[in-house]
């Protein structure tokens, strides 16, 4: 995996990764920038994750994303975090600086951009019901409870987690958890609905991590998820007069902001997105 000697590496590493269009984009980022790095997605089990980071060393790896499910589990390995990622409780970028692994956090701050960028919206006003209290979940909660989102409900398939993100955003603004099965008038009294988990994501298309029949005009409906593009909830969303956001943007951007941490460079964010959209289709 990591043979290419001729060009500097930067991994992916999560569990799968294969149907990751992570590569595509990023290298696409190298290409245009001109940089003689290539983006290799690598698959790590849980427990090999020490020895990856020994194998990194070994390599000369100058930095590496992080993906599901080790977005949290890698913080025990690295040597500093800095202060969004210590503050969300998850990385999924990692600089090679002065010898230390440092891991940073780009998701919220990528999801806010795409966000921003595609629907038009007053955060102060939203009332927000995030699905999932993950990696993903605790990077996008953080961004918008900070932005001073009205009311952040956070609903979970394992309560105690949607309970421990709650209080730890509870001193941005007022949080709430409520049961996933129990979520129906909550979500209804929303305006912002953000699907966090991997329910709905390729290959299990087929599943709604909400009833689409709770869905309705009023809403803003974003999925973390992109691939597929859009997805069975979003559809769903939309045939109710939902407007919908789809997780290609965050994808983009979480990826440019980390291309800067790794490069002090600005990525072409606009190529990134058209070979991201491309493969998509492909
Ligand atoms: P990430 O870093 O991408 O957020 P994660 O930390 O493993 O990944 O979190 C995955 C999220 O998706 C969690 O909220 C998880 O719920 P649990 O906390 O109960 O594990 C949620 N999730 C994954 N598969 C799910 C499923 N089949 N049904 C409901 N929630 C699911």
């Amino acid at each position: 995996m990591l043979t290419n000697q001729s060009k500097e590496i930067i991994a992916l590493i999560g569990d799968p990764v294969s149907h990751s269009k992570s590569p595509v984009m990023v290298n696409r980022a190298f290409q245009e920038m001109g940089l003689s790095v290539q983006y290799v997605a690598v698959q790590v089990k849980t427990n090999e994750l020490k020895q990856t980071l020994d194998r990194f060393n070994e390599k000369g790896v100058k930095g590496f994303n992080v993906t599901i499910p080790h977005k949290v589990a890698i913080m025990n390995y690295l040597d500093e975090l800095d202060q969004s990622a210590r503050e969300i409780g998850a990385v999924n970028t990692v600089v090679k600086a002065d010898g230390k692994w440092i891991g940073f956090n780009t998701d919220g701050l990528g999801y806010l951009q795409s966000l921003k960028e595609e629907i038009e919206l007053d955060l102060k006003r939203e009332r927000v019901v995030l699905i999932g209290a993950g990696g993903a979940a605790r990077g996008v909660g953080y961004v918008l409870a900070q932005a001073g989102v009205q009311h952040l409900t956070i609903t979970n398939r394992t309560q105690e987690k949607a309970e421990v993100l709650a209080n730890d955003l509870s001193s941005f603004t007022t949080t709430e958890v409520i049961p996933l099965q129990e979520g129906k008038t909550a979500v209804q009294e929303a305006t912002l609905i953000i699907n966090t988990t991997s329910v709905g994501m390729h290959p299990n298309e087929d599943v709604t991590p909400i009833p689409v029949e709770w869905m309705h005009s009023g809403h803003i409906a974003s999925d973390l998820i992109y691939n597929p593009r859009p997805t069975k909830w979003l559809k769903g969303a939309k045939e109710r007069g939902a407007r919908i956001h789809s997780g290609e943007g965050m994808l983009v951007h979480q990826a440019a902001i980390a291309i800067q941490h790794w490069f002090h460079r600005q990525a072409p964010v606009e190529s990134m997105k058209k070979a991201l959209i491309q493969s998509l289709s492909e």
